[in-house]
């Protein structure tokens, strides 16, 4: 099967990261890069083996080499970038945050709906390639856990090291979306929106939001402007409640853990591999039986695949003619809950999510 070419457009940190997706006999290939940093171009031009560099990414759009672009700029460009993109007939793996509302991601179906062989994915769904969510998606969908009622998603991190700092952009919501709910929040709710399948169907959200602030004088947070916490009650239809809460750089440990909850039985998991085992913990009460506690087995994430799934996935999905593991519907679910969150933490009440 022929390769994908793919165009780089934006050739930060993160495009640095991605470079083993576009190793040839992958089945994608980066044929061209676009950065307004030429200096930041020439390196992934050099470590891709990219024949072609662009500052403007407007060019990039019209080399007819170019099948597919993997966006990586600042999100504020996503929406323009992914349009523009449509526009010129070109696939599209987008870096997470997808948009910076829900009305942009409608703009980007608006935009794909004459043109529906073009696949647009988005990398927070790059996640999916855990194995561990994979089982646990297909003992959901199985029913094997009888109805399931609840979900707690807990993820607290540390704090970044004394004298980190971060591009300007990272500290301003009117160039990111937010902080951590538009950084790592994209990567929670495509989650479970994987592992749930059917069942997230978010209708009212109710959720507050904190800034980071400094720890002690020399720990300084690197973006102070831009929230470091969220928490959030989400009520899906059918009755689901999900418990999602995320918090970085405190005075306290990091724990992480997802706890799923069915009328038959429940499982405990992780959700990336950040220096612990990974394991899908089942458990059922049977008969009169004490509760009985099962580690099922399951393939560990490797994080290299992990970092690229999605261009993986898009890739399979442009050769074979089928839809990528994520779609425009899961942006609109995602940034849905985004608003709902951050009008729900500013005016202190539940949000209705409308259709
Ligand atoms: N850094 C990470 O670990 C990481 C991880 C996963 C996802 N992401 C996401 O990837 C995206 C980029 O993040 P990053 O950390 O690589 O940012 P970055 O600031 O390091 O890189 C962004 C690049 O975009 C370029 N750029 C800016 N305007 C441009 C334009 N008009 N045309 C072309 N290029 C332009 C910049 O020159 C820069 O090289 C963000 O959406 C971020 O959320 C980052």
């Amino acid at each position: 099967m022929n390769p994908v070419s793919y165009g780089v457009i934006g050739a930060g940190v993160i495009a640095n990261y991605m470079v083993p997706a576009f190793t040839p006999g992958g089945g994608s290939v980066a044929v061209a890069v676009a950065d307004v940093n030429p200096e930041a171009a020439n390196k992934i031009a050099a470590a891709t083996g990219a024949g072609r560099i662009y500052a403007d990414y407007r060019d990039l759009l019209t080399d007819a080499d170019v099948d597919a672009v993997y966006i990586a700029t600042p999100p504020y460009l996503h929406r323009p970038i992914c349009l523009a993109a449509l526009d010129a007939g070109k696939h599209v793996c987008c870096e997470k945050p997808f948009a910076l509302t829900q009305a942009e991601v409608r703009e980007v179906i608006a935009a794909r709906a004459g043109k529906p062989h073009l696949k647009v994915t988005c990398n927070s769904s790059r996640f999916h390639c855990s194995g561990t969510a994979r089982r646990a998606r297909e003992i959901i969908g199985a029913g094997d856990l009888g109805e399931v009622y609840r979900v707690h998603f807990e993820h607290i991190t540390g704090a970044s090291k004394p004298g980190t700092t971060l591009p300007a952009w990272r500290n301003d919501p009117a160039r990111n979306g937010g902080g951590i709910s538009f950084d790592w929040g994209p990567y929670d709710l495509d989650w479970l929106s994987f592992v749930l399948g059917r069942l997230f169907r978010p209708r009212v959200v109710f959720g507050t939001l904190g800034n980071y602030f400094p720890l002690t004088e020399q720990r300084v947070p690197p973006c102070l402007d831009v929230d470091g916490r969220l928490c959030a009650e989400i009520i899906c239809d059918g009755g689901l409640t999900i418990h999602w809460e995320r918090r970085a750089a405190e005075h306290g440990p990091a724990r992480h853990g997802i706890e799923i909850r069915g009328r038959q039985g429940g499982l405990d998991l992780a959700f990336v591999p950040m220096g612990q085992k990974q394991q899908l913990h089942h458990y059922a009460y049977q008969g009169v039986e004490e509760l009985v506690e099962t580690v099922l087995p399951d393939e560990v994430p490797n994080w290299n695949d992990t970092m690229i799934h999605s261009i993986r996935d898009l890739t399979t999905a442009i050769q074979n003619g089928t839809e990528p593991c994520h779609t425009l519907e899961d942006d609109l679910r995602i940034h849905g809950v985004l608003d709902a969150l951050h009008t729900s933490a500013r005016e202190q009440r539940a949000v209705r999510l409308s259709d």
